[in-house]
């Protein structure tokens, strides 16, 4: 089976894919800003005890479930099914993923699109092009459109490559040099005058509001989104695990690589609104919070480095590129759900899957990019904060009730090196048995 389907080659591979799938715009731009506008470090706090009690052991159902079938989610989860029942409402919870993921990325891609477009209009300002420049800094249709579509194709063409010729060597080359652009754009962003307010918001927590159940909710979406769960993506990548690694070890390394980056983030994005406010730029709203979202990357940070002439070109390049990179090594496992969905159910070749899938997702792209106001925030609003919380329940329930207890703990003993269970073996199949739909229900309670 496995001579035909795609594996990682390397446990390293395996991580920089998964963590690249992982760290995406959630957590370059939408963590730090979140944390800015929730309490500084009381959401940080938060988010890290969420990311590890409730996002960690949900990342573990899809990672189990994947590797045990060695197949897509609807492979998956008739595998563990039990009965005619079981299998019939596990098709239809993949079917939801897969279009869950689809939808992710028609609206994912036209942000990316944004990314790419920021990034070559620095250079080409300072070539001398600055109507191109304007254009592609100024919002359009036109422009949302071919960005759009150019990304679309780069993530296709990744994608067809394979899983370790496309998928695994991309993220190989792109997450490493993507870790060390974020860290020398923050360290160089903290040594400019302002850069110890924006520290200083970051860091010190508000604990009035730790508890509030607003803040708790917020850093809980965003754990969930962070990882790339409930759709299959991590069940997919799960899937291409060779069966001789230990599963709960690669999910700890995923996560806590996610959440580094997501933190080390903070470390650049509140400082580099603190620097520009010291120049003179709004950073603030009518409502004296901090801007945030679209005005933050589209406005504030293009005006700190237009005040900066030469160094400002090499820094927005840097970050834009940065940012590129980071959606591309999640898009690709956005598009790979439907992608392998074709492949293992329809025989299908993978390029041929990945045009079809690419097509399919560009339609719908177009579709919001076409009907902006109406489509763009109630398809984001649509598929993460209801769907995916519902999904990670299903998967859940699936990895908690409905597989066999024996065989879940044979697949996770498969690698333990003395047969015995575990501490992770005793206390994970109870906690996603009751705890984490638990949470997941109070999520999908408060949303509605
Ligand atoms: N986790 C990525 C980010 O933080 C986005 C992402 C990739 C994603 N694959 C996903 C989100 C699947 C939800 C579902 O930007």
């Amino acid at each position: 089976m496995s001579a035909q389907r795609g594996e990682f080659g390397s446990r390293f591979g395996f991580i920089m894919a998964a963590a690249g799938s992982a760290v995406g715009l959630g957590n370059i731009w939408g963590f730090p800003t979140q944390a800015a506008s929730n309490g500084g470090a009381a959401f940080v706090l938060v988010y890290l005890v969420l990311a590890f009690l409730l996002a960690y052991p949900v990342l573990m159902a899809e990672l189990t479930l994947g590797r045990h079938a060695h197949g897509n989610m609807i492979a998956a989860l008739a595998k563990v099914s039990r009965n005619g029942t079981q299998r019939g409402i596990g098709t239809l919870v993949g079917i939801v993923g897969i279009f869950t993921a689809s939808l992710i990325l028609s609206f994912y891609a036209i942000v990316s699109g944004w990314m790419l477009g920021f990034g070559a209009a620095y250079p080409l300002a300072a070539m001398g092009a600055s109507d191109t420049s304007t254009w592609l800094t100024t919002f359009g249709e036109s422009r949302n459109l071919l960005l759009m579509l150019i990304f679309m194709a780069l993530t296709m063409v990744v994608v067809a490559g394979g899983v370790e010729k496309g998928i695994e060597r991309w993220s190989k080359r792109l997450m490493p040099a993507m870790i060390v652009t974020l860290v020398l754009l923050s360290g160089y962003v903290l040594t400019l005058d302002g850069a110890s307010k924006g520290l200083a918001v970051y860091l010190i927590p508000d604990v009035s509001k730790i508890l509030s159940t607003e803040l708790v909710f917020n850093a809980m979406g965003a754990a969930f989104f962070s990882l790339s769960l409930g759709v299959g993506t991590m069940l997919i990548y799960g899937s291409y695990i060779s069966d001789e690694e230990h599963l709960p070890t690669l999910g700890a390394q995923v996560a806590l690589v996610d959440v580094g980056i997501a933190v080390l983030a903070g470390f650049l994005i509140l400082p580099a609104m603190y620097v520009a406010a010291e120049r003179g730029v709004m950073i603030f709203n009518d409502a004296g919070g901090l801007l945030s979202e679209d005005t933050l990357i589209f406005t504030v940070l293009p005006a700190l480095f237009e005040s900066m002439n030469e160094s400002g070109t090499f820094l927005a390049l840097a970050f834009f590129g940065l940012m590129s990179i980071a959606a591309l090594t999640s898009s690709i496992s956005m598009l790979e759900v439907p992608v392998s969905f074709l492949v293992e159910r329809f025989n299908w070749g993978r390029t041929q899957a990945a045009f079809v899938a690419t097509l399919i997702i560009t339609l719908m792209s177009a579709a919001i990019v076409l009907n902006f106001d109406d489509l763009f925030g109630l398809v984001i609003t649509v598929s993460t904060r209801f769907s995916q919380p519902l999904l990670g329940f299903a998967l859940c329930i699936y990895a908690g009730w409905v597989w066999r207890r024996d065989s879940l703990l044979t697949e996770l003993a498969q690698n333990e090196a003395s047969g015995e269970l575990t501490l992770f073996m005793k206390w994970w199949p109870l906690y996603a048995r009751f705890v984490c739909p638990a949470i997941i229900a109070l999520i999908l309670l408060r949303s509605l």
